[in-house]
């Protein structure tokens, strides 16, 4: 029996990709929200005994959460063989310990909600930082899927003579990656965070690359304050005008208009998060982890 692909809104065009690609169904269902705010989830498609794969990238994930949730305890109660969920941006990574006393460590709590209804879950480069693999929050199967080469792909064709520059060392592990596949060199930065919009970067001696175009390579870019203070060093240096390449690009509140703002040459990020700066198209890497 084939395949059922639910688009959660929002996510419509990854999802008929994937359909089509994989040769799976569509499935139909109403997901809206009533009046009063709470969401109503109704599936239309005949479910029983099938596999069901939810498409919801996890961008601002608390008002994503709780259609996800309702969707995938439907599809159970109308007999689906088992829902997985596909989330090329994951949330939630970022707080991996407790860094403040009163804190906790929401990471994992959220790894526990989507492993206590997803059977299992597909994403890109999530942010793996003091953890090394997702099975050490989940308690799913996870498929993780990187990007590097795509970028490194996307670097060769259109930048010459680039300097791939990783602004903090949370960044090296993608930012060395992706410079060993483009045949690159690269640097990284130490970073500060000193508050949500407030960032210190230290910038190493850069002279012997003033030729280079630098590109500052990171997995997410949410106020954008870490690519923001890295590019005013850089150009405190003497650096050419940078290329800010995100894997995810979530944009918070003006992110976008400030980091244009501060002089850069451009910025690019891959569709896990749907932007006018995808340049980078993961849905074949997605497809071929699903197929
Ligand atoms: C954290 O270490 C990540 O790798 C990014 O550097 C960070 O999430 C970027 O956040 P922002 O755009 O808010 O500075």
């Amino acid at each position: 029996m084939k395949s059922l692909v639910f688009a959660l809104p929002g996510n419509e065009a990854l999802a008929k990709n994937i359909a089509t690609t994989i040769q799976a169904d569509l499935g139909e269902a109403v997901i809206r929200q009533f009046p009063d705010g709470e969401t109503y989830v109704r599936v239309l498609s005949e479910v029983k005994n099938r596999k069901t794969i939810m498409v919801c990238t996890l961008a601002n994930p608390d008002e994503k959460l709780l259609p996800l949730y309702f969707l995938s305890k439907t599809l159970k109660s109308l007999g689906a063989d088992c829902t997985c969920l596909v989330a090329p941006y994951l949330a939630y990574m970022r707080q991996d310990k407790v860094f403040n006393p009163g804190e906790g460590i929401s990471s994992e709590y959220f790894a526990s909600l989507i492993s206590g209804f997803a059977d299992a879950l597909i994403t890109i480069d999530p942010h793996l930082h003091r953890r090394h693999s997702m099975s050490e929050i989940y308690s799913i199967p996870c498929q993780v899927i990187h990007a590097s080469h795509l970028i490194s792909a996307y670097i060769s064709e259109h930048i010459s003579n680039p300097l791939l520059i990783g602004p903090d060392s949370e960044s090296e592990q993608w930012v060395s990656e992706v410079a060993k596949k483009a045949d690159a060199p690269f640097i990284v930065l130490q970073k500060k965070r000193l508050g949500d919009k407030d960032v210190k970067v230290t910038v190493p001696q850069v002279e012997k690359f003033k030729n280079h175009t630098p590109v500052l390579v990171d997995d997410i870019i949410s106020t954008a304050r870490t690519m923001i203070e890295t590019v005013n060093h850089l150009k405190e240096a003497g650096m050419k005008a940078p290329v800010c390449i995100g894997v995810h690009g979530v944009f918070a509140g003006d992110a976008y208009q400030d980091l244009k703002n501060c002089g850069i040459a451009k910025v690019v990020t891959c569709n896990s998060i749907p932007h006018f700066t995808n340049e980078i198209d993961i849905t074949k890497l997605i497809i071929k982890y699903i197929g």
